[in-house]
């Protein structure tokens, strides 16, 4: 983290101390001026003409300014333009654009003038959301993963106030909202953390020192349980690993709860492709294969903190997918749980083999519904781009609430086509069904093979989170680090449930 931050909030009354910011938004529109001076004016601060002219101009969207009068020191303008181009993610980004900059700042508190709701019609379902999405970015903001960096900087305290006129509710969402977070740094520490370290022991460990202490139960089934399971999809994938492979259940049961959810994420803690192996710059991201079992462990840790009456059950297959003389290998056929066998024609396609005994496992629970997160295909990021997730499920009603809580959440989900036609794609002459598809449709024919061992009684969606679970340069807050996309979207999923 930057700072050892706290966020509070205040009444709309503007009082500073020593060493401290301002944040104001400024709507654009006609009067934005006057607005500008107005603001100046009430603090007794003589503008300079040409920063004014600056931030007026239509090119420019924001100033820093540095007053020698004292209090504030530094005012952060910023320009929102409520037009076609704007997004509800506006303040999440900036908050996150804004925080590493204040490193080199003499500041101890900043203070945030909260822009009225009215502003934003159609952008936010409520106020509070809004102010949701400011501490989200502040926290965003202020997430590193610098812990094999030598050189450490002492971390500063930083405190940020919200001025509102309800004081009362932008304290509920920030008690809220940091609860949400930190379980977002966690998915984001365990995707983040080198292979190296993060075996699948490593993952499980982790997960049950956070969770037991929410209530939450962590059991975790070794390579002997899995054996007597007969799980040998997940024991193939796993069996030439120096680190052997398991599978995590975790169970969250609130003393009254609305439906039982399964939540089952892609575990592989690294992904070499195995005998299929690839190259390196593509092995390079394969520490974050893990990230659809990392977004499963934060959400069920949020739903405890937060006490959600929703009973949720995780199912994580952690694999390491290496390669000795014990590899599994393309032309092997697997038995898989279910009884249903695979053959592998590519060792590389190999969350799928993992995920289908952690379906089976899931569809045997009875849940109400079940969704699957999995860094699954490079063909998906080929579909969409790397800032979303494609979603697959023959279920309506469970796609809407899930696009929903993207859209809301700006972790957003594309329905993707699923048409039993693609099952064709996946035949096998050995095997019941083939781990590899032709070359075109390559994030389909996945979700399709999915499908082969979950029940079709149960509604069921398959997120393929390859694309934004990885870092890239779109957002403020998903450039340096894997992002630990999804936790924010499913405990909105959830809350709404
Ligand atoms: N883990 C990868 C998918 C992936 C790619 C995730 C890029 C994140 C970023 C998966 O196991 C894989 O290797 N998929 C293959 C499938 C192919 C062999 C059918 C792929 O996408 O190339
Ligand atoms: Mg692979
Ligand atoms: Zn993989």
């Amino acid at each position: 983290m930057h700072f050892n931050l706290s966020i509070k909030a205040e009444s709309d009354k503007l009082k500073f101390g020593d060493e401290a910011g301002l944040v104001k938004f400024f709507i654009e529109g006609e009067n934005l001026e006057k607005l500008v001076d107005d603001f100046f004016a009430s603090f007794s601060f003589p503008q300079n003409f040409i920063q004014k002219k600056s931030f007026l101009d239509k090119k420019n969207n924001s100033l820093t300014y540095y007053s020698s009068f004292g209090e504030p020191s530094v005012i952060f303008l910023k320009k929102a333009k409520v037009d076609k181009d704007f997004s509800s993610d506006f303040f999440r980004d900036y908050f996150a654009g804004l925080l590493p900059t204040l490193k080199s700042k003499q500041i101890k508190t900043v203070h945030v003038v909260v822009p009225a709701f009215s502003h934003f019609p159609g952008h936010f379902i409520s106020d509070e959301y809004l102010i949701q999405t400011i501490v989200e970015g502040i926290h965003l903001g202020n997430y590193t993963f610098d812990k094999y960096k030598s050189e450490k900087n002492p971390k500063k305290n930083l405190q940020f106030v919200l001025h509102y006129s309800n004081k009362s509710l932008v304290s509920k969402v920030i008690e809220k909202t940091n609860q949400i977070m930190s379980a977002v740094h966690f998915t984001r520490d365990l995707v983040n953390e080198p292979a190296i370290t993060l075996t699948p022991q490593e993952f499980a460990k982790r997960t049950k020192s956070e969770l037991t202490k929410l209530g939450v139960k962590v059991t975790v089934m070794n390579k002997k349980e899995l054996q007597k399971r007969k799980m040998n999809a997940i024991l193939a994938v796993g069996g030439a690993s120096n680190h052997e492979p398991l599978m995590m259940v975790l169970e969250y049961k609130p003393k009254t709860s609305r439906k039982k959810i399964a939540l089952v994420g892609k575990g592989v803690t690294y992904d070499s492709g195995g005998l299929s192996i690839k190259p390196t710059q593509s092995m390079l991201e394969m520490k974050a294969d893990m990230a659809g079992g990392g977004c499963v462990v934060g959400t069920i840790r949020a739903a405890a903190a937060l006490k959600l009456p929703v009973e949720i059950i995780g199912v994580i297959p952690c694999v390491e997918n290496m390669i000795n003389g014990s590899a599994y290998k393309p032309g092997d056929v697997i038995v898989s749980a279910s009884g249903k066998s695979i053959e592998v024609k590519d060792t590389d396609a190999e969350g799928r083999i993992v995920l289908a005994d952690a379906l089976h496992y899931a569809s045997k629970q009875k849940p109400d519904e079940i969704i699957d997160f999995a860094t699954l295909t490079g063909a998906i990021a080929v579909a969409l781009g790397v800032i979303i997730a494609g979603m697959f499920t023959k279920n309506d009603d469970l796609a809407k609430r899930l696009n929903d809580a993207g859209n809301k959440t700006f972790e957003r989900l594309w329905r993707m086509p699923f048409w039993d036609d693609y099952k064709t794609m996946i035949k096998s002459e050995i095997a019941d069904v083939s781990n590899l598809g032709p070359r075109w449709g390559g994030a389909i024919t996945a979700g399709k093979f999915l499908e082969h061992f979950v029940d079709e009684k149960i509604p069921w969606a398959h997120l393929d989170i390859a694309g934004p679970a990885i870092k890239h340069e779109y957002n403020n807050y998903t450039k340096n680090w894997d992002t630990g996309y999804g936790v924010r979207l499913m405990v909105d999923y959830l809350e709404n449930i």
